[in-house]
C-alpha cells in the first residue's frame, strides 16, 4: 500500500513511531491520526483559499476536543450537523462565530442552543425551518445569521456528476420551479433572520470538478435573480465538501489549490458577467481533511485458506469499526504492518469478527503469504467516517483514537469499556 511508511526492519511507522510499540501501549483495534498531517492539511486549505476564503471542517467526517483546538488554532471555522457536534465545539472553546449549523432537520432545541451561543450561521434546509429559526431568534431578541441551502440539480459520484432537473433526496430547497428564489422572498423578509448568502452541497467523495463548476455557476445565477428582484446583493456563498481522496491507488484526487483556484475563477468569472460584486466563498471539506490522516491498525487472529477461492484474514474489530465497506461498498487497501515478509501475495479478504458475512473491512488484497495470527494489519485512510460511523453491534467497545504528534503519541478519544456499555444500560 502506498499510503504507510515502513522503518529500516520494514515496520511501517506513524510520526516516528513503531506500530508495534503503539500496539502494545494502546491495544488493537485502534485509529492512530498523525496530527501533523491534519494540521498541514488545514493549512493548505487555508492557503489555498486565501483571506477572503473561510474553510467549514465539516465535524461529521471525525470530531473531538483536540480536534476542535487544532481547527481553532488553524484558522479554521466548523460545520456541525447536531447538538452533539455544537455541545464538542463549544466544550473545547471553537469561537461561536466560527461555527455553521446544518441539518435537514434541526430540532427547536438545537436551534435554541445554536442562537443562544451566537453561532455565526444557520443553514436554513427547508420552508418550515425558515421560519422556525426566525421565530426562535426573534423570541430571543435575537437576529440570527443565516443562509439558505439550495438543491442546484447536479449530483456528484465519485468519477462523475450528473445534472438533473429534480433531485430526489431530502435535502435543501430546489432552485427548480423558483422555489429557492420563494425561499429568498420569506427569509428576506423576516426579522429574526439576517440572509448572508446561499449554500450548495453536491456530494461526497468527488474527482471530477465539473460538478462544482456548475454548482458555482448555478449559485451565482440565484444571487443575481435576487440582486435583479430584490435590489440585495447577498454577500456569501458556500459550496461545501466533497473533495474525493485515496483510498486505493486507482484514485486520483485533486488538492485544495486546485479546487480553489477552480471555484474562485468561475465565481469571479460569472460575477463580473452579471456586473455583482464577488461574494466571499467558503467551503466545507471533511473527508479530505481528516481521511488521510488516520489508519486503523488490527491484530489477525484467524486465517482461514479457501482453496481456489481466497484467504480470510480475521482482525479484531470490523464493521462496528468501519461500516464503510457494508454500506458503500467502499474499497480499501491494507498493509502488513507489524513486521517486512517476501512471502508470494495471496488474495485476501480482511473480515471482521461481527456476526454476519458482510462484516468485511477490505473485499480485496493481496497480502503476503504468510500472515498469521498475532501479526499487525493497517488500513489507511480511515480517519473519515469510521470513528464518528462507529458502532456498538454485538457489543463492541468501540476503538480509541490515538493521536501522533511531535513523537509522541496519546490518546483523544478514549477506548469504550464494558462498564461504558453497561452504564446505559438501566433496564
Ligand atoms: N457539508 C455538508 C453540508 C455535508 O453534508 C457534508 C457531508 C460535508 C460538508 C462534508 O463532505 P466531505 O468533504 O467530507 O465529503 N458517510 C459518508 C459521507 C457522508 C457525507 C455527508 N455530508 C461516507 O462515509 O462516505
Amino acid at each position: 500500500s502506498r499510503t504507510v511508511r515502513r522503518n529500516a526492519d520494514g515496520v511501517v511507522t506513524v510520526g516516528g513511531l513503531d506500530v508495534r510499540a503503539l500496539a502494545e501501549e494502546f491495544g488493537t483495534p485502534a485509529y492512530f491520526l498523525d496530527e501533523d498531517d491534519f494540521r498541514a492539511r488545514c493549512r493548505a486549505w487555508k492557503d489555498a483559499f486565501g483571506p477572503d476564503a473561510d474553510v467549514f471542517y465539516a465535524g461529521k467526517a471525525f470530531l473531538s476536543r483536540a480536534i476542535v483546538r487544532w481547527l481553532t488554532e488553524e484558522g479554521l471555522n466548523l460545520d456541525v450537523c447536531s447538538g452533539g457536534e455544537l455541545a464538542t465545539a463549544l466544550d473545547a472553546g471553537m469561537p461561536a462565530e466560527r461555527i455553521a449549523l446544518h441539518g435537514n432537520n434541526k430540532s427547536v432545541e438545537e436551534i435554541t442552543r445554536a442562537v443562544e451561543a451566537g453561532v455565526g450561521r444557520i443553514v436554513l434546509d427547508s420552508f418550515q425551518e425558515i421560519v422556525r429559526v426566525a421565530h426562535i431568534a426573534e423570541k430571543l431578541g435575537k437576529r440570527q445569521r443565516v443562509q439558505i441551502r439550495v438543491t442546484v440539480g447536479v449530483e456528484a459520484h465519485t468519477h462523475e456528476f450528473i445534472a438533473t432537473a429534480h433531485e430526489d433526496q431530502k435535502f435543501g430547497i430546489a432552485l427548480a420551479d423558483g422555489q429557492a428564489a420563494e425561499a429568498v422572498r420569506r427569509a428576506l423578509k423576516l426579522d429574526g433572520l439576517e440572509l448572508i448568502g446561499i449554500h450548495s452541497h453536491i456530494g461526497s467523495q468527488i474527482f471530477d470538478m465539473a460538478g462544482f463548476e456548475v454548482s458555482a455557476r448555478r449559485v451565482v445565477q440565484l444571487l443575481t435573480e435576487v440582486r435583479d428582484e430584490h435590489g440585495v446583493e447577498l454577500p456569501e456563498i458556500d459550496l461545501g465538501g466533497g473533495l474525493g481522496i485515496a483510498y486505493t491507488s486507482a484514485d486520483d484526487p485533486r488538492e485544495p489549490h486546485e479546487i480553489a483556484k477552480a471555484l474562485g475563477e468561475i465565481v469571479t468569472k460569472e460575477c463580473a458577467a452579471a456586473g455583482l460584486g464577488v461574494p466571499r466563498l467558503s467551503v466545507e471539506p471533511g473527508r479530505a481533511i481528516v481521511g488521510p490522516t488516520a489508519f486503523t491498525l488490527y491484530e489477525v487472529g484467524t486465517v482461514k485458506e479457501l482453496e481456489g477461492l481466497r484467504t480470510y484474514v480475521s482482525v479484531d474489530g470490523g464493521m462496528s469499526d468501519n461500516i464503510r465497506t457494508a454500506l458503500y461498498d467502499a474499497e480499501y487497501s491494507v498493509a502488513l504492518a507489524s513486521r517486512a515478509s517476501d512471502a508470494e501475495p495471496m488474495l485476501s479478504r480482511v473480515v471482521g469478527k461481527h456476526c454476519e458475512s458482510g462484516d468485511i473491512v477490505v473485499r480485496d488484497a493481496f497480502l503476503p503469504g504468510d500472515v498469521a495470527p498475532g501479526d499487525l494489519l493497517a488500513v489507511p485512510a480511515t480517519g473519515a467516517y469510521c470513528r464518528s460511523m462507529a458502532s456498538n453491534y454485538n457489543h463492541a467497545l468501540r476503538p480509541p483514537v490515538v493521536a501522533v504528534g511531535n513523537g509522541a503519541a496519546r490518546v483523544i478519544v478514549r477506548r469504550e469499556t464494558e462498564e461504558d456499555l453497561l452504564r446505559l444500560d438501566v433496564g
